[in-house]
């Protein structure tokens, strides 16, 4: 029943970015940064056979030097009606392969293209959101892999709650329920 609950959780981090409107579509993406932890919502792209997770970023923002000091992470995905919660974590790896990077890029709408573009980097202070200027020419584009070592699954529901934890040892993935 255990292993379960872990194709349970990868199949719903693949129906995150598959399936329209899914809850774990957006998530929220912990880092360190300086050693304080920092949160934020980010879009899930992709999820690979090994439920590494991918999203997208632009390479200036904070995150990308935080995830450069410490690849620590954690993630965490939330069904409000199922009373799901998976909580992802493992090592963030920001990809560098070239064209990894354009096969990314070429899934990104066109519309949304030029959230990558801005002259100055996201997060500079402006006196006015309307007039930000964007150089199509040039992008800062950055796809992000979070690649996990464990996934821990708690489903709240009557008469018992469901927690499991579950780690990637040498590739293969162990289980242990846990008291909810
Ligand atoms: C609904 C929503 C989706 C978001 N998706 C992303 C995303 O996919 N990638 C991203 O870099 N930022 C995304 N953001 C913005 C981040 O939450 C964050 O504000 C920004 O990336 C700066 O983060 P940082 O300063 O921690 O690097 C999203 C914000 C919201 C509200």
């Amino acid at each position: 029943m255990i292993n379960q609950l872990l194709e349970e959780a990868k199949q719903e981090l693949i129906n995150g970015h598959v399936k329209k409107r899914h809850p774990f579509r957006y998530f929220v993406l912990s880092t360190l940064e300086n050693g304080k932890p920092k949160q934020r919502t980010v879009v899930l792209r992709k999820t690979l056979a090994d439920s590494s997770l991918v999203f997208f970023t632009d390479e200036r923002t904070p995150k990308v030097k935080a995830i450069e000091n410490n690849a620590a992470f954690s993630a965490l995905f939330y069904d409000a009606k199922k009373l799901l919660q998976i909580r992802v974590e493992g090592k963030a790896a920001i990809i560098t392969d070239k064209e990894q990077i354009a096969s990314y890029w070429h899934t990104v709408q066109q519309a949304s293209k030029k959230d990558y573009t801005t002259n100055v980097a996201p997060g500079t202070p402006t006196n006015n959101p309307d007039n930000v200027d964007y150089n199509p020419d040039k992008n800062y584009f950055c796809p992000i892999k979070l690649v996990p070592n464990s996934i821990e699954y708690l489903r709240l529901k009557r008469p018992n709650h469901l927690r499991a934890l579950f780690t990637k040892v040498d590739n293969d993935w162990s289980g242990q329920f846990l008291v909810p």
